[in-house]
């Protein structure tokens, strides 16, 4: 199969790694992507690592977001793909067009996208509603979409050609909540770290990395935005345990720590409760089961999620650690997308990043 793929926001921090993925896998035969800023300019200009081996231009991010003729181009593809790294919002304003432009270059049921932002991630647009304190811009899609986090829905993945990708947050606590599926574990207290890389590629003054690099503390404290998707898999998956949750700005750039602690069902000992953790990510490639703690050095740069548990008498920890533009983005985002067209799972993303210890 040959993909040809298109990103709507090429020249941020999401964009860079899509760039990077699709760029060296074996069935990708052409990447494009937009920006507004950087239209005409080299990929090289904003991803420097790229120059020599990744080679295009950045396109007017209005060529690809309007009904023009453009997707009678892509039309002409064996598998059209497109991954939308834009700001929060951006791509619910202009997906209903998008969608009339798909249908009139008779690609739209054939077309698979995958959205990185938060628009399409809740099902229930009262829930959306809640989560974002602003309706849904067009609700009537949202249904279309299946939520892409292959370690709990592969197999609706495998018939989506709507995907909405989910929030590097909420990968690092679902996976940490996954092994205690039908389980009440009752109050759950969750914390996570993140890299300044988080924020995106345009700094304010409370994500710029200067102000966080020698700093460390906690924001949005119990009503970040990542809950309600965390909530939403939760009800899905029968966990109906109370979730309380604190981000935290660490002084690194890439990378997500996250912790989750609740009190030891007394039925089950810690052996039990390493086994319900292995029998759950059993067939799931990209997550990997460590004794020690997980470490954010470890999985910088690459699609792996490595989880630990620990457990005394009274109280069991998870701790999970991922690259928030990999497995918590873009590498993710690309695991769905071959899960979606019937690839094998790994496919372009089976590699590491580099560690010194
Ligand atoms: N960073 C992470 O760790 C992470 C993880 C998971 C999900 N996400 C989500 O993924 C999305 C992208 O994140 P990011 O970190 O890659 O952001 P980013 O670095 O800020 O990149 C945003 C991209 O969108 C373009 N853009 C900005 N405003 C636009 C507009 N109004 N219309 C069209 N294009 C616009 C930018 O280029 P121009 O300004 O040149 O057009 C750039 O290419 C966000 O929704 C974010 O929440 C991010």
């Amino acid at each position: 199969m040959k993909i040809d793929a298109v990103i709507l926001g090429a020249s941020g921090y999401g964009g860079g790694e899509l760039l990077y993925w699709l760029s060296r896998h074996p069935n990708v035969g052409s990447v494009r992507g937009t920006s507004r800023s950087l239209a005409g300019s080299p990929f090289s200009l904003a991803h420097p690592n790229l120059r020599g081996v990744v080679e295009g231009r950045f396109e007017p991010h209005s060529l690809w977001s309007s009904s023009g003729k453009i997707w009678q181009e892509l039309a002409q593809s064996e598998q059209p793909v497109v991954l939308a790294a834009l700001p929060h919002g951006e791509l619910a304003r202009t997906l209903p067009t998008l969608e009339a432009a798909w249908a009139e270059a008779g690609i739209a049921d054939r077309l698979l996208l995958l959205d990185l932002s938060g628009d399409f991630r809740i099902r229930d647009p009262a829930a959306f509603e809640k989560a974002n304190r602003t309706p849904h811009p067009c609700p009537e899609l949202l249904s279309r979409f299946v939520y892409g986090l292959p370690e709990w829905n592969r197999d609706a993945i495998s018939r989506a050609k709507r995907i909405a990708s989910p929030g590097c947050f909420a990968t690092a606590l679902q996976l940490a909540l996954l092994p205690w599926r039908g389980l009440n574990v009752g109050f759950i207290a969750a914390n996570a770290v993140t890299g300044s890389s988080g924020s995106g590629a345009t700094p304010s003054p409370t994500t710029h990395h200067a102000t966080r690099a020698n700093d460390f503390r906690a924001y949005k404290m119990l009503a970040h935005q990542h809950l309600a998707e965390v909530r939403m898999m939760m009800s899905a998956c029968d966990i109906p345990g109370t979730l309380a949750f604190v981000p935290h700005s660490g002084p690194f750039v890439r990378g997500i720590f996250a912790t989750i602690q609740f009190a030891k069902p007394n039925d089950l000992d810690l052996r039990q409760l390493e086994a319900l953790v292995a029998d759950v990510f059993s067939g799931c490639p990209f997550v990997r089961i460590v004794e020690e703690s997980p470490r954010v050095a470890a999985v910088a740069g690459s699609n792996f999620a490595d989880v630990a548990i620990a457990a005394d008498e009274n109280s069991v920890a998870v701790m999970v650690a991922i690259d928030n533009l990999g497995k918590g983005m873009a590498g993710q985002a690309v695991q769905s997308m071959n899960i979606a067209l019937g690839l094998p799972e790994t496919t372009g993303l089976w590699s590491v990043g580099r560690f010194l210890n």
